[in-house]
């Protein structure tokens, strides 16, 4: 099964992300624009440094006595900016020039105004008609460190924005999702029998259509359910009275019949039309251990439903029946009442039919929830022993039957959810068959 994705976490992760990303992408345009509005001051600073270097350079070279000899003078205040510059007469001798500089940084010949070299920017400005000449120069480095330190000082918010946008976007979102969640927790603590409408508050607009299509499916099947569970009762209803009465009308005439083969036919047809009306109502019970009505909505208690089947078997029983109840008293699960007794019935019967003549009947109810059968007799292969469960399979049994008990007690356990499991030679004994069915426990409160 394909895994699903929390619509949550997905949100959160996605505008963070989102987020993160229209972030870098502000900064990069904003180190762009920061970069060249940074060239243009820094161009601006250069400028001005050489407008007011070269007047006093002018001078210092004017005052000079020997004119042509280049003089290291110490810095004009122009290192802190990262300026260095140089003097250059008309030939290109130098004149004069700021300390520690290389020569090969402002080329063979002054060029006035700005240019930049792979590692330097430069300006040129001239002076005394064209005879002097300054040139600024500004490692690029420079630059690039201050535009890298505006970046850095731009992403730096990142580290903050990321955890408190994850936890805002989750925290806003579950609020958003409130609704959701609550119908999600409505549909959850709902028992499997619960076929009510489902109605929260506050659903966002776009679920409200599918919480109603939903509605509108549980009343299709609460509707098919019913119709599905009067038919049966009402089939099982309209079966019984005509055979009861033909039964009966059968009766009476080989009562009434002389002795003889007209009697004896007669009787035939009593015994014919008694394994016909049993057949037709293991055939009900079959039909409703399908139906879709096997749980209940409200929990019921086991132990009375119980007590009334053994009870009315034990009328007519040959065996005696020896039943255990749950020590606490009560033990409630959500199946239909008929259902357990169906299957309660046609387990209790087939002990008392199957089993070893004479023999009690061990009917156990725990306080988990676990139904058990135990009746003594021989005991039955294991191969056999899980075939019994399919439609009109016996096994090696003489008493009359048609194979649908254990099919039908099978069919109801898988509707309710219970587990069953059948044994032999029964637990803790060398022989006898053994059935138990695991109900889930529910709560005595009704749903
Ligand atoms: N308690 C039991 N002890 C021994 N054998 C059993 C027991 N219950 C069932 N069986 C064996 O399993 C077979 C199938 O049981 P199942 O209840 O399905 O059919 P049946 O009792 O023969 O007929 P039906 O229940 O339809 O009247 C039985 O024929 C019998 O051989
Ligand atoms: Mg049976």
């Amino acid at each position: 099964m394909k895994a699903t994705k929390s619509l949550q976490r997905q949100l959160v992760y996605g505008l963070t992300l989102g987020m993160v990303v229209l972030w870098l992408v502000a900064t990069a345009v904003s180190g762009l624009v920061l970069r060249h509005e940074l060239d243009e001051a820094f161009d601006n600073a250069m400028q001005e440094t050489a407008q007011r270097i070269l007047p006093l350079a002018v001078m210092e070279i004017l005052n000079r006595e020997e004119g042509t000899t280049a003089q290291q003078v110490a810095s004009l205040n122009t290192q802190q900016d990262g300026f260095t510059y140089q003097v250059r007469d008309k030939q290109g001798n130098v004149l004069l020039q700021s300390q520690g500089i290389s020569a090969t940084e402002f080329g063979n010949q002054p060029i006035l105004g700005f240019t930049t070299t792979t590692t330097h920017r430069l300006y040129g400005a001239s002076a005394l008609s064209d005879t002097v000449f300054l040139q600024l120069a500004e490692p690029l480095s420079h630059r690039r460190e201050a535009a890298l330190d505006a970046a850095i000082s731009l992403l730096w918010p990142l580290a903050f924005l990321i955890p408190f946008s994850l936890l805002g976007i989750w925290l806003f979102v579950r609020f958003s999702l409130r609704g959701v969640l609550s119908y999600r927790h409505a549909i959850e603590a709902r028992g499997a029998g619960n076929l009510s409408p489902i109605h929260t508050e506050e659903l966002p607009t776009e679920i409200t259509p599918i919480a109603d299509a939903v509605n509108r499916l549980i009343e299709r099947l609460r509707n098919a359910l019913e119709t599905e569970r009067r038919f049966t009762a009402n089939s099982a209803h309209e079966l019984r009275t005509p055979l009861a009465a033909t039964l009966a009308q059968v009766q009476r005439l080989r009562r009434e019949a002389p002795e003889g083969p007209l009697q004896l036919r007669a009787a035939q047809i009593e015994a014919s039309l008694k394994e016909l009306s049993r057949l037709s109502e293991k055939l009900m019970q079959l039909a409703k251990a399908e139906g879709g009505g096997l749980l209940s909505e409200v929990p019921q208690d086991l132990a009375v439903l119980l007590g009334h089947v053994v009870h009315d078997l034990q009328r007519i029983a040959n065996n005696p029946i020896h039943l255990t109840l749950p020590s606490t008293g009560a033990v409630f699960s959500l199946i239909d009442p008929d259902a357990f007794a169906i299957l309660a019935r046609n387990l209790i019967e087939n002990a008392l039919k199957h089993g070893a003549d004479g023999s009690a009947v061990e009917v156990g109810l725990s306080d988990g929830a676990c139904f058990s059968v135990v009746n003594a007799g021989h005991i039955v292969p294991a191969s056999e022993l899980t075939q019994l469960t399919q439609r009109f399979v016996r096994g090696g049994s003489r008493a009359e039957g048609f194979g649908l008990g254990l099919a039908i007690v099978s069919t109801i356990a898988q509707g309710v959810g219970a587990e069953l499991t059948v044994a032999s030679p029964a637990t803790g004994r060398a022989e006898g068959f053994e059935v138990c069915v695991q109900f889930a426990r529910a709560s005595s409160e009704a749903i």
